[in-house]
Protein backbone atom coordinates (compact mmCIF):
# COMPACT_ATOMS: atom_id res chain seq x y z
CA UNK A 1 0.00 0.00 0.00
CA UNK A 2 1.77 3.49 -0.86
CA UNK A 3 1.95 5.74 2.08
CA UNK A 4 2.22 9.13 1.13
CA UNK A 5 2.79 12.06 3.86
CA UNK A 6 1.10 15.19 3.72
CA UNK A 7 3.26 17.04 5.96
CA UNK A 8 6.56 17.33 6.75
CA UNK A 9 8.15 20.14 9.41
CA UNK A 10 11.99 20.86 10.11
CA UNK A 11 11.06 21.41 13.32
CA UNK A 12 8.45 21.55 16.48
CA UNK A 13 6.43 23.82 15.95
CA UNK A 14 5.57 26.02 19.30
CA UNK A 15 1.53 27.52 18.49
CA UNK A 16 -1.98 26.00 20.23
CA UNK A 17 -5.33 25.87 19.60
CA UNK A 18 -8.59 27.52 21.24
CA UNK A 19 -10.79 25.67 24.30
CA UNK A 20 -13.46 24.96 21.60
CA UNK A 21 -10.48 22.52 19.25
CA UNK A 22 -10.00 20.70 22.79
CA UNK A 23 -13.66 20.35 23.20
CA UNK A 24 -14.25 18.85 19.53
CA UNK A 25 -10.45 17.35 19.41
CA UNK A 26 -11.45 15.17 22.66
CA UNK A 27 -15.40 15.11 22.95
CA UNK A 28 -15.47 16.92 26.59
CA UNK A 29 -16.99 20.30 27.23
CA UNK A 30 -15.33 22.73 29.82
CA UNK A 31 -19.00 22.78 31.74
CA UNK A 32 -18.30 18.61 32.30
CA UNK A 33 -14.58 19.30 33.54
CA UNK A 34 -15.74 22.29 36.06
CA UNK A 35 -14.45 21.83 39.71
CA UNK A 36 -11.90 19.33 38.23
CA UNK A 37 -8.18 19.09 37.96
CA UNK A 38 -7.12 18.58 34.71
CA UNK A 39 -3.56 18.72 32.76
CA UNK A 40 -2.91 20.08 29.89
CA UNK A 41 0.31 18.58 28.47
CA UNK A 42 1.75 19.78 26.62
CA UNK A 43 0.23 22.62 26.33
CA UNK A 44 1.99 25.33 23.88
CA UNK A 45 0.63 28.80 23.63
CA UNK A 46 -2.94 26.86 23.80
CA UNK A 47 -5.91 28.80 25.48
CA UNK A 48 -7.35 25.69 26.83
CA UNK A 49 -6.30 26.63 30.40
CA UNK A 50 -6.61 30.22 30.19
CA UNK A 51 -10.30 29.38 28.90
CA UNK A 52 -10.61 26.12 31.18
CA UNK A 53 -9.66 28.55 34.87
CA UNK A 54 -11.82 31.29 33.83
CA UNK A 55 -14.46 28.09 33.56
CA UNK A 56 -14.03 27.10 36.65
CA UNK A 57 -11.64 23.89 35.67
CA UNK A 58 -8.80 23.78 37.92
CA UNK A 59 -6.19 23.40 35.02
CA UNK A 60 -2.80 23.32 34.67
CA UNK A 61 -0.43 23.40 31.42
CA UNK A 62 3.05 22.15 31.11
CA UNK A 63 6.09 22.69 27.80
CA UNK A 64 9.08 23.33 27.96
CA UNK A 65 9.21 25.95 26.28
CA UNK A 66 7.60 27.71 29.75
CA UNK A 67 11.57 28.30 30.58
CA UNK A 68 11.22 31.42 28.58
CA UNK A 69 9.20 34.87 29.16
CA UNK A 70 6.08 36.14 26.86
CA UNK A 71 7.78 38.33 24.93
CA UNK A 72 10.29 35.33 23.47
CA UNK A 73 6.70 33.36 22.78
CA UNK A 74 4.79 35.44 21.24
CA UNK A 75 7.97 35.83 18.88
CA UNK A 76 8.18 31.97 18.65
CA UNK A 77 4.41 31.22 18.26
CA UNK A 78 4.49 33.98 15.38
CA UNK A 79 7.24 32.99 12.99
CA UNK A 80 5.72 29.26 13.69
CA UNK A 81 2.34 29.88 12.53
CA UNK A 82 3.62 31.46 9.29
CA UNK A 83 6.41 28.46 8.93
CA UNK A 84 3.85 25.82 9.22
CA UNK A 85 1.35 27.72 6.86
CA UNK A 86 3.46 28.34 4.53
CA UNK A 87 4.37 25.09 4.59
CA UNK A 88 0.48 23.36 3.84
CA UNK A 89 -0.03 25.84 1.26
CA UNK A 90 3.08 24.56 -0.29
CA UNK A 91 2.26 21.06 -0.19
CA UNK A 92 0.00 20.34 -3.22
CA UNK A 93 -3.38 18.79 -2.41
CA UNK A 94 -3.84 17.62 0.92
CA UNK A 95 -4.89 21.14 2.67
CA UNK A 96 -6.48 22.42 -0.78
CA UNK A 97 -10.02 22.63 1.18
CA UNK A 98 -8.69 24.49 4.59
CA UNK A 99 -8.58 27.93 4.86
CA UNK A 100 -4.77 28.77 5.65
CA UNK A 101 -5.75 32.30 6.89
CA UNK A 102 -8.78 30.94 9.47
CA UNK A 103 -6.06 28.80 10.31
CA UNK A 104 -3.99 30.94 11.03
CA UNK A 105 -6.52 33.31 12.66
CA UNK A 106 -7.28 30.55 15.10
CA UNK A 107 -3.91 30.12 16.33
CA UNK A 108 -2.74 34.09 16.56
CA UNK A 109 -6.52 34.05 18.52
CA UNK A 110 -5.33 30.96 21.16
CA UNK A 111 -2.13 32.85 21.67
CA UNK A 112 -3.91 36.07 22.41
CA UNK A 113 -5.46 34.43 25.24
CA UNK A 114 -2.91 32.48 26.24
CA UNK A 115 -0.12 35.51 26.82
CA UNK A 116 -2.11 37.16 29.63
CA UNK A 117 -2.73 34.25 31.44
CA UNK A 118 1.31 32.91 31.17
CA UNK A 119 2.27 36.73 32.21
CA UNK A 120 -0.44 36.58 35.16
CA UNK A 121 0.93 33.67 36.82
CA UNK A 122 3.69 34.68 38.61
CA UNK A 123 3.64 32.39 40.72
CA UNK A 124 3.99 29.73 38.12
CA UNK A 125 0.65 27.24 39.18
CA UNK A 126 -0.52 27.23 35.81
CA UNK A 127 2.33 26.91 33.48
CA UNK A 128 4.65 24.67 34.74
CA UNK A 129 8.25 24.12 32.67
CA UNK A 130 8.66 20.48 32.58
CA UNK A 131 9.23 17.88 29.83
CA UNK A 132 7.80 14.28 28.82
CA UNK A 133 8.71 12.40 30.08
CA UNK A 134 9.26 13.74 33.38
CA UNK A 135 6.57 15.52 35.06
CA UNK A 136 6.63 17.20 38.58
CA UNK A 137 3.64 15.75 40.21
CA UNK A 138 2.51 13.93 42.74
CA UNK A 139 0.73 10.18 41.54
CA UNK A 140 -2.75 10.23 40.54
CA UNK A 141 -2.79 14.12 41.01
CA UNK A 142 -5.07 15.28 37.92
CA UNK A 143 -9.03 13.97 37.64
CA UNK A 144 -7.84 13.97 33.67
CA UNK A 145 -5.30 14.66 31.50
CA UNK A 146 -5.16 15.85 27.78
CA UNK A 147 -2.12 15.52 25.49
CA UNK A 148 -3.02 17.42 21.91
CA UNK A 149 -0.21 17.35 18.61
CA UNK A 150 3.12 16.42 20.54
CA UNK A 151 2.63 12.52 20.26
CA UNK A 152 2.04 10.65 17.42
CA UNK A 153 2.30 14.17 15.15
CA UNK A 154 5.47 14.97 15.75
CA UNK A 155 6.94 11.22 15.68
CA UNK A 156 9.36 10.28 12.32
CA UNK A 157 7.91 10.33 9.42
CA UNK A 158 8.55 6.75 8.47
CA UNK A 159 6.03 5.63 11.44
CA UNK A 160 3.53 8.27 9.93
CA UNK A 161 4.66 11.38 11.84
CA UNK A 162 5.97 15.15 10.29
CA UNK A 163 9.39 15.42 12.00
CA UNK A 164 12.38 13.71 10.46
CA UNK A 165 14.87 12.67 12.85
CA UNK A 166 12.11 12.46 15.70
CA UNK A 167 13.84 12.26 19.39
CA UNK A 168 10.03 11.20 20.09
CA UNK A 169 10.43 6.97 19.15
CA UNK A 170 8.53 4.47 19.98
CA UNK A 171 10.13 3.84 23.32
CA UNK A 172 9.76 7.64 24.28
CA UNK A 173 5.96 7.80 23.27
CA UNK A 174 5.36 4.75 26.04
CA UNK A 175 7.16 6.56 28.10
CA UNK A 176 5.64 9.83 28.14
CA UNK A 177 2.22 7.92 28.08
CA UNK A 178 3.10 6.06 31.49
CA UNK A 179 4.16 9.21 32.50
CA UNK A 180 0.91 11.04 31.66
CA UNK A 181 -1.14 8.06 33.27
CA UNK A 182 0.93 8.32 36.68
CA UNK A 183 -0.09 11.30 37.35
CA UNK A 184 -4.03 10.91 36.35
CA UNK A 185 -6.43 9.22 38.31
CA UNK A 186 -9.30 9.39 35.89
CA UNK A 187 -8.58 9.85 32.30
CA UNK A 188 -5.98 10.40 29.62
CA UNK A 189 -6.84 11.62 26.37
CA UNK A 190 -4.46 12.10 23.32
CA UNK A 191 -5.23 13.53 20.05
CA UNK A 192 -4.19 12.64 17.32
CA UNK A 193 -4.25 9.29 16.24
CA UNK A 194 -3.92 8.39 13.04
CA UNK A 195 -0.83 8.97 10.65
CA UNK A 196 -0.07 11.82 8.96
CA UNK A 197 -0.03 9.72 5.30
CA UNK A 198 -2.26 8.75 2.46
CA UNK A 199 -4.07 6.55 2.69
CA UNK A 200 -4.46 7.07 6.90
CA UNK A 201 -3.65 4.61 9.61
CA UNK A 202 -4.04 3.85 13.03
CA UNK A 203 -0.61 5.30 14.36
CA UNK A 204 1.89 2.28 14.77
CA UNK A 205 2.76 3.95 18.41
CA UNK A 206 -0.82 4.67 19.50
CA UNK A 207 -1.38 0.70 18.76
CA UNK A 208 1.54 -0.58 20.69
CA UNK A 209 0.61 1.32 23.51
CA UNK A 210 -2.83 0.04 23.47
CA UNK A 211 -1.60 -3.24 23.10
CA UNK A 212 0.56 -2.94 26.16
CA UNK A 213 -1.51 -1.71 28.41
CA UNK A 214 -4.19 -4.05 27.65
CA UNK A 215 -1.61 -6.68 27.91
CA UNK A 216 0.09 -5.91 31.33
CA UNK A 217 -2.11 -2.75 32.38
CA UNK A 218 -1.67 -3.93 35.81
CA UNK A 219 1.67 -4.31 35.89
CA UNK A 220 2.79 -1.60 33.49
CA UNK A 221 1.16 0.69 35.77
CA UNK A 222 2.95 -0.56 38.64
CA UNK A 223 5.95 -0.19 36.77
CA UNK A 224 5.18 3.44 35.99
CA UNK A 225 5.01 4.28 40.20
CA UNK A 226 7.88 2.64 40.70
CA UNK A 227 6.86 1.59 44.40
CA UNK A 228 4.95 -2.05 43.56
CA UNK A 229 1.92 -0.95 44.51
CA UNK A 230 -1.22 -1.94 43.10
CA UNK A 231 -2.28 1.01 41.04
CA UNK A 232 -6.09 -0.71 38.89
CA UNK A 233 -6.54 -1.70 35.70
CA UNK A 234 -7.00 0.89 32.52
CA UNK A 235 -8.91 0.39 29.67
CA UNK A 236 -8.59 2.03 26.30
CA UNK A 237 -10.67 3.36 23.71
CA UNK A 238 -11.21 5.08 20.70
CA UNK A 239 -13.12 8.36 21.12
CA UNK A 240 -14.76 9.72 17.57
CA UNK A 241 -13.60 13.24 17.39
CA UNK A 242 -15.15 16.05 14.78
CA UNK A 243 -11.88 18.11 15.21
CA UNK A 244 -11.76 19.03 11.11
CA UNK A 245 -8.38 19.84 10.69
CA UNK A 246 -7.90 20.01 7.23
CA UNK A 247 -5.48 17.14 6.01
CA UNK A 248 -7.30 14.62 4.51
CA UNK A 249 -5.45 11.82 6.36
CA UNK A 250 -6.75 13.38 9.35
CA UNK A 251 -10.04 13.00 9.03
CA UNK A 252 -10.24 9.35 8.90
CA UNK A 253 -10.48 7.55 11.72
CA UNK A 254 -10.54 10.71 13.62
CA UNK A 255 -10.74 9.61 17.09
CA UNK A 256 -8.62 10.91 20.33
CA UNK A 257 -7.85 7.76 22.92
CA UNK A 258 -9.09 7.45 25.78
CA UNK A 259 -6.96 5.53 28.34
CA UNK A 260 -9.19 5.03 31.58
CA UNK A 261 -8.74 4.18 34.68
CA UNK A 262 -11.64 1.23 35.90
CA UNK A 263 -12.57 1.31 39.37
CA UNK A 264 -11.11 -1.80 41.74
C1 LIG B 1 1.96 21.97 18.46
S1 LIG B 1 2.12 22.28 20.17
C2 LIG B 1 0.57 21.61 20.78
C3 LIG B 1 -0.11 22.54 21.76
C4 LIG B 1 -1.53 22.14 22.13
N1 LIG B 1 -1.59 20.90 22.87
C5 LIG B 1 -2.46 22.07 20.94
O1 LIG B 1 -2.91 20.99 20.55
O2 LIG B 1 -2.75 23.13 20.38
C6 LIG B 1 3.34 21.07 20.66
C7 LIG B 1 4.06 21.48 21.94
O3 LIG B 1 4.85 20.40 22.45
C8 LIG B 1 5.88 20.99 23.22
N2 LIG B 1 6.91 19.97 23.54
C9 LIG B 1 8.01 19.65 22.82
N3 LIG B 1 8.68 18.65 23.45
C10 LIG B 1 8.00 18.35 24.57
C11 LIG B 1 8.18 17.41 25.64
N4 LIG B 1 9.23 16.56 25.66
N5 LIG B 1 7.28 17.39 26.65
C12 LIG B 1 6.21 18.22 26.63
N6 LIG B 1 5.98 19.13 25.64
C13 LIG B 1 6.86 19.19 24.64
C14 LIG B 1 6.35 22.14 22.33
O4 LIG B 1 7.09 23.11 23.03
C15 LIG B 1 5.03 22.66 21.77
O5 LIG B 1 4.54 23.74 22.52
Amino acid sequence: MVTKPTLILDRMQFFGRLAADYQTMFGVTLESLKGKRVLDCPAGPSSFVAQACAAGVDAVGVDPLYAHGAHELRQRCQDDIAYTVQRMAAHEGAYSDLNLQAYADNKRAALELFLPDYEADRAGVRYINASLPTLPFANDEFDHTFSAHLLVTYSDPASGGILPNSPFTLEWHMAAVFALMRVTRGSLHVYPTTTRTLPARRHPYIEAIVARIEAQNVRGHDACHGNGDTMGVWKCRYEPSTYQRGDMAQNYLNASLVIERQPL
